[in-house]
């Protein structure tokens, strides 16, 4: 019987390359004939995709964290159910781009206090961690400029500014010394070619 699927995602501020380095490591596994889906949060389902619009577009101050978690949640959900746990059942290695830390970062650590609630809400609707997760760091002047550079008009949490992506880098560092042995600190200032030789170093082991 194929073995389950391995779940591996990628975490980071705005602009540190997690999406750059997701791609480059889904290439690479695919290339070298590993049954892998590449996917992303939020999104990564045809209903998640409809909800992401709602969340990345508009004013930052659109939804309260309260709404803005609901809507998450909503979305992973649907996620889980439709791509990613059907992949994990097929034996593939799921690499998505941002899971359930985003939230306990960006809804659960900066604009209230709202971190308990965030994983009680993951507890009863989630439930499913990563196998591994790579968090990219990077200085946060340096990612911004990248992240608003593209252009992409999904800048609604690039628009809360840099103190705010400041307490997001301090929040993701934080969740790599909470799950030590799950969330790996990558230094993502580097070219994203030797980010990548990082990232399959720590990777390759878990698949092999
Ligand atoms: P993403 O598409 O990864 O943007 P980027 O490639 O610019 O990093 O994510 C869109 C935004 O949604 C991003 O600013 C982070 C935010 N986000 C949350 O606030 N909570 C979450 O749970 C997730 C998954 C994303």
């Amino acid at each position: 019987m194929a073995q389950k699927g391995r779940f591996i995602t990628f975490e980071g501020i705005d602009g540190c390359g997690k999406s750059t380095q997701s791609r480059l490591m889904f290439k690479f596994l695919r290339d070298n004939a590993f049954p892998v889906l590449w996917t992303r949060e939020p999104g990564g389902s045809d209903g998640a995709e409809q909800i992401r619009k709602l969340l990345v577009e508009g004013e930052p101050g659109r939804w309260s964290a309260e709404t803005e978690m609901l809507l998450f949640n909503a979305a992973r959900r649907d996620h889980l159910e439709r791509t990613i746990l059907p992949a994990l059942e097929r034996g593939e290695t799921v690499i998505c781009d941002r899971f359930a830390d985003s939230t306990r970062v960006y809804q659960g650590a900066t604009r209230q206090d709202l971190r308990a609630t965030v994983d009680a809400l993951h507890q009863l609707m989630i439930g499913v961690e990563p196998d591994l997760t790579f968090v990219i760091d990077m200085e946060p002047t340096a990612a911004l400029s990248r992240g608003l550079e593209r252009n992409s008009g999904e800048d609604r949490f690039e628009d809360f500014g840099l103190p705010f992506q400041e307490k997001l880098r301090a929040g993701f560092l934080a969740l790599t010394q909470e799950f030590p042995d799950r969330c790996k600190l990558i230094d993502g200032s580097d070219t994203p070619a030797a980010v990548h030789a990082d990232i399959r170093a720590l990777l390759m082991p878990l698949l092999t």
